[in-house]
């Protein structure tokens, strides 16, 4: 089954946003494997974000990332890294599509409120920097109709 990393960036924990974008992915179906709140340092963001090391914007989003505790979460599910990226929104709120995560709460392309992984490859990767393996679960959900 497939995986992806997301990322409740500092926005939303300020914002108190956290439930409610959370309860999104819940809502489609998707499972949480893992979930913790941490604050991420310069050298785990630098990991992280390595593929932006020398865009213009990367300091400013290195200050950004690691200004308050973050909560990194896996989702499971069928296509879930593709799914999760249609229910996130462009990365530029301003030009998400309605009904969209970000064009719902976001205010712009660095206060975007989610980091969620681009591609299964990325994905695998950047679990890997946040989660140890014992720290991911595989567990049959509750079934509602059982008489016991
Ligand atoms: S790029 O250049 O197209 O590869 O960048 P993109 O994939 O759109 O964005 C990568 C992450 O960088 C953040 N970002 C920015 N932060 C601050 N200022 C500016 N101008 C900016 N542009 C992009 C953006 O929020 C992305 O964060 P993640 O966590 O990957 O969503």
């Amino acid at each position: 089954m497939e995986r992806t990393l997301i990322i409740l960036k500092p926005d939303t924990v300020q914002r108190k946003l956290i439930g409610r974008i959370i309860q999104r992915f819940e809502d489609k179906g998707f499972k949480i494997v893992g979930m913790k709140m941490i604050w991420i340092t310069k050298e785990l963001a630098y990991k992280h974000y390595e593929a932006h090391i020398n865009k213009p914007f990367f300091n400013s989003l290195l200050e950004f990332i690691t200004s308050l505790p973050v909560v990194v979460m896996v989702l499971e599910g069928p296509e879930v890294v593709e799914q999760v990226r249609k229910m996130v929104g462009n990365t530029d709120c301003k030009k998400a599509e309605v009904g969209t995560i970000r064009f719902d709460f976001g205010l712009s392309i660095q206060n975007n409120l989610i980091h969620a992984s681009e591609s299964v490859q990325d994905a695998q990767r950047e679990i890997k920097i946040f989660f140890r393996d014992d720290e991911l679960f595989s567990y049959n959900e509750y079934k509602p109709l059982s008489t016991v």
